[in-house]
């Protein structure tokens, strides 16, 4: 099998930036081990920032999301039994939407399917081959079968635990990682929201997070430890451990309900530079993790693919390199600044040692300091609703809306040219 891009993985970034391609004409095919079945269920955060929403409305694949979304213009903090609410729309004029990850999974495979895009679900990467060649290879095997993918260049978009990040060469990659001595304990309930926002809940028996999906559908976390045995919470215990961590006001609103889901995420700030090597880029999850308290990760990974979509279109357009060089650079400043928010929040919010008394009042100065401050509430919402995109992104995405009507105009454009 040929193409010009071949993509490992069928998340946000490998559907995405397949989309992408496609709106500029260049062939791609993806393909993931999972089914898609599975790829469309799995549950993952699901807030997006003001830049993503426009994103997918300009690139058609948005009219569900402003259907079905949660737009909110700001989030709670609960910490000694009162409620405080942070008021970003007031702060930087901006919002963010609550949409589940799977939700644009869903959208994006459809798009792709009916764009008569190639997707090969059940597919597991095997090798990647010659990347510092012109001529690399996906070795793979699809139903019980050896099969490879010649390509132009290959996209990495098959997460932290595939084969794209350990194909850079050990001298090449350096790795920046710190690892969180706990995790979450997520849920996914039928019940009424407890509020008509996020309420991010810092309490002494340690963190605790209400999100929603829907005015009937609700989704929980709480700190835990990293290897959380699963089968020592019943039902009953997580929805009484949630009016506990939620406190005062919110607690006593909580209404419980059917849990359909339970889970738990290890937490982690993990980034691979560079996030290329000759033919071979990474985006998302292969190249950066974030832990989830600041929401960055789904947004992260749709950034580099904004990056990549435009840097490939500028090599096979006018067959310039410089985006394609620069790839890694320009995305890695946003990315740490990511990492820094993710890692702001994940300290001011978790139980780090429940012995340290000094701690617990630092941490609850700083959200009292949060909540109290206009100028920490203006930097709270400014990172939390997404920095602002290096122009040349901005740039980008305006580059895909006029692509887009220029298809509309005259379809045969951005077709492969032999
Ligand atoms: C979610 O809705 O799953 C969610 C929301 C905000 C976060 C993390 C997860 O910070």
């Amino acid at each position: 099998m040929r193409t010009q891009v071949g993509i490992v993985g069928a998340g946000p970034a490998g559907l995405m930036l397949s989309h992408l391609l496609h709106l500029a004409g260049i062939e791609s095919v993806i393909i993931d081990a999972r089914s898609r079945e599975y790829c469309e269920h799995r549950v993952r955060a699901g807030l997006i920032e003001q830049w993503v929403v426009d994103l997918l409305l300009e690139t058609g694949v948005g009219a569900r999301m402003k259907k079905e979304a949660l737009f909110h213009d700001g989030i709670y903090f609960s910490y000694s039994d009162g409620l405080h609410h942070i008021d970003f729309r007031k702060s930087v004029a901006r919002g963010v939407a609550v949409y589940g990850q799977q939700e644009i999974v869903k959208d994006l495979i459809a798009h792709r399917l009916s764009d008569r895009g190639t997707i090969l679900f059940e597919a597991t990467a095997v090798k990647l081959e010659g990347i510092e060649s012109g001529k690399p290879k996906i070795h793979f095997e699809h139903g019980g079968k050896a099969d490879v993918i010649e390509c132009d260049f290959i996209a990495g978009c098959d997460g932290f635990h595939g084969i794209s990040r350990p194909a850079l060469p050990e001298r090449v990659a350096r790795h920046y990682d710190r690892v969180y001595p706990f995790g979450w304990l997520g849920i996914l309930a039928e019940a009424k929201p407890v509020a008509d926002e996020l309420i991010y809940a810092y309490h002494e028996r340690g963190f605790a997070l209400f999100s929603m999906r829907s005015e009937s559908i609700v989704r929980y976390y709480l700190q835990c430890a990293p290897d959380e045995n699963l089968a020592l919470w019943p039902d009953g215990k997580i929805w009484a451990e949630l009016k506990t961590r939620l406190g005062g006001e919110a607690g006593e609103r909580l209404v419980s309900g059917k849990i359909l889901e339970k889970g738990v995420t290890a937490m982690r700030s993990f980034v691979c530079e560079p996030m290329q090597h000759g033919q071979l880029f990474l985006a998302g999850d292969s190249a950066h993790i974030v832990p989830p308290t600041g929401a960055k990760g789904m947004n992260l990974a749709l950034a580099d693919v904004c990056v990549l979509a435009r840097a490939f279109a500028d090599f096979y357009r006018k067959r310039r390199r410089e985006r394609l060089e620069h790839y890694s650079a320009t995305c890695l400043p946003r990315i740490w600044k990511a990492q820094r928010f993710s890692w702001w929040m994940t300290q001011m919010l978790h139980r780090f040692n429940f012995e340290q008394d000094f701690d617990m009042r630092r941490q609850l100065a700083e959200i009292d300091y949060v909540v109290n401050s206009a100028a920490a509430r203006t930097s709270l919402a400014e990172n939390y609703t997404g920095l602002p995109m290096e122009s040349v992104w901005r740039r980008g995405i305006a580059w895909h809306r006029r692509l887009r009507l220029l298809r509309t105009l005259w379809p045969r454009m951005g077709r492969r040219r032999h």
